[in-house]
């Protein structure tokens, strides 16, 4: 088994969810796997703790709430909690995943200056959540950024079309409903 499917395996058995399929979480891992990696959206951990075990370099600042009710098929509602969330971290043996407990925007003050090498957008899947996301992000963000639920056709996808529109930012793949842009300027 390759690296990043077996990192997908491992946190999967401990977090509730990782809301992402295997190729989605394979797409994320690839394209942060240096420097420095913002996520906005956190859940319960998975694609965060997944992308700090498939680093070479960096670390990752997490923005989220941590007060989501979710909701899945056949297992009923669970809220999650910062507690779970570092509790899922410390269990897969992370040390460099930090947690901001707040909405984005804004930065939290920390981070305010802190320029990352690539970003994550997963927060609030609504149109004006996800384009405030962006609006903020790009200009922090030095090589990539990932959209997630690109298909989401009136909430994330006229954002992810802005970003791909925008003139210092490329194409670069999709991954089901995962689309990556790179900065070209
Ligand atoms: C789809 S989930 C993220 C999934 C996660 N990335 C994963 O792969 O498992 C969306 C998350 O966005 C968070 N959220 C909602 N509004 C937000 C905001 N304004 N800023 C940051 N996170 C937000 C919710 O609390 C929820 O945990």
């Amino acid at each position: 088994m390759g690296k990043l499917k077996s990192i997908y395996k491992a946190v999967t058995s401990v977090v509730y969810r990782w809301a992402m399929s295997l190729e989605e979480a394979e797409l994320l891992m690839r394209y942060t796997r240096d420097g420095d990696h913002l996520e906005i959206g956190t859940l319960w951990g998975g694609s965060a703790i997944g992308v700090a075990m498939a680093k070479q370099s960096g670390e990752v600042y997490c923005i989220d709430p941590f007060n989501y009710t979710d909701k899945i098929a056949g297992r009923g509602e669970r809220k999650v909690t910062i507690e779970e969330v570092k509790e899922n971290i410390a269990m897969l043996g992370v040390t460099t995943v930090h947690l901001y407990k707040q909405k984005h925007p804004p930065m939290p003050p920390s981070l305010e200056k802190h320029k990352f090498d690539t970003a994550l957008i997963d927060g609030e899947h609504t149109l004006d959540a996800c384009l405030a996301n962006w609006m903020d992000v790009k200009d922090r963000v030095d090589k990539y950024i990932l959209f997630h639920d690109i298909d989401f056709v009136r909430r994330v996808k006229p954002v992810w079309k802005l970003a791909l529109q925008d003139p210092e930012w490329k194409f670069v793949e999709v991954a089901e409903d995962m689309g990556v842009v790179r900065r070209i300027t």
